[in-house]
């Protein structure tokens, strides 16, 4: 059954039978030091008030209709995920991965948290995902790229679909010979996908929503049909699309009234039951 749970991730998991999930991907706040914020903004047609000229000179102006946001700035980081990522091993199936996704500041430091609890021989990739949008800095390199640990429950025995690997085109198709060059090859550790575009359909309007085809890879080639997908930090629901679109069921969790408000009309076509507050928007 496909579940939204507004709640805070920590009170709801201690709830969740063990072993009952498969895949398990969290994107938590970053510690970016700043809060998370975006306003849902409306145009209307005001001929009297509008700021701006469009269509056949007509007049209009944008309403504020609601923000959605996060704080995102911790003492103390590690302390905040570490009982939640201890759970988030509990509640994984035998053969079920965890993804958690963070950026360049925190990673090692949750590397190093996680080795403790799964054991070291349970991590299998750093997955850089490389995008290439904002501005650029002229005092370092810029910073154009977040990481996504992945530790396997089990590892010599977790799902993994090679044959759903989606295939990128070749750096330098010409070596290769045009029946390679034609199939493309698989991706590596990097995976290079840009971010959501502000002006896309996928976007929602919430602030870091990640790409669907990012969550859709991960959903293909770690869980099969019918599996149990959990995101307890999830935002506008991505990793609940990407489930399912593909057939899978997922268990959504997250502590923002507006989160919970935009992730049940963004997956309404899945039917989902949601907890802890009124998918009209009233908690
Ligand atoms: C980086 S966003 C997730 C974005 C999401 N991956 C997407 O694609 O839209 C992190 C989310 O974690 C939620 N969050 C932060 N602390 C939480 C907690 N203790 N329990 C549940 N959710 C929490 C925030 O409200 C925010 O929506």
């Amino acid at each position: 059954m496909n579940r939204i749970i507004l709640g805070d991730n920590l009170d709801v998991l201690p709830t969740l039978p063990d072993a009952g999930v498969q895949l398990i991907y969290i994107d938590p706040p970053f510690n970016t030091g700043r809060r998370q914020e975006r306003r849902r903004l409306r145009t209307l047609r005001d001929e009297a008030r509008g700021d701006r000229t469009g269509f056949r000179g007509r007049r209009y102006r944008s309403e504020e209709v609601g923000r959605a946001g996060f704080a995102d700035a911790f003492a103390d980081f590690p302390a905040f995920l570490e009982p939640r990522l201890r759970q988030a091993r509990r509640i994984l199936d035998a053969r079920g991965s965890l993804f958690l996704h963070l950026d360049p500041r925190e990673v090692h430091y949750c590397k190093v948290m996680l080795d403790g609890i799964f054991g070291r021989s349970s991590f299998m990739n750093e997955i850089i995902w490389a995008y290439d949008y904002g501005g650029r800095s002229r005092r370092r390199w810029p910073a154009k790229h977040d990481n996504i640990l992945w530790y396997a429950k089990d590892p010599r025995r977790y799902t993994f679909h090679y044959e759903a690997i989606d295939r990128v085109p070749y750096m330098a198709p010409g070596l290769v010979g045009p029946e390679k060059a034609a199939r493309g090859k698989t991706p590596t550790d990097v995976w290079w996908q840009t971010i959501v575009p502000t002006n896309s359909a996928e976007r929602t309007g919430y602030p870091t929503q990640k790409p669907l085809a990012i969550l859709a890879r991960i959903v293909r080639v770690h869980s099969d049909p019918g599996d149990c997908l959990c995101d307890f930090f999830a935002g506008s629901g991505t990793l609940g699309e990407a489930a399912a679109r593909a057939g899978r069921e997922f268990l959504l969790v997250d502590c923002d009234p507006a989160a919970a408000a935009l992730m049940a009309r963004r997956l309404a076509f899945a039917r989902p039951r949601c907890i802890g507050f009124r998918p009209d928007g009233e908690s």
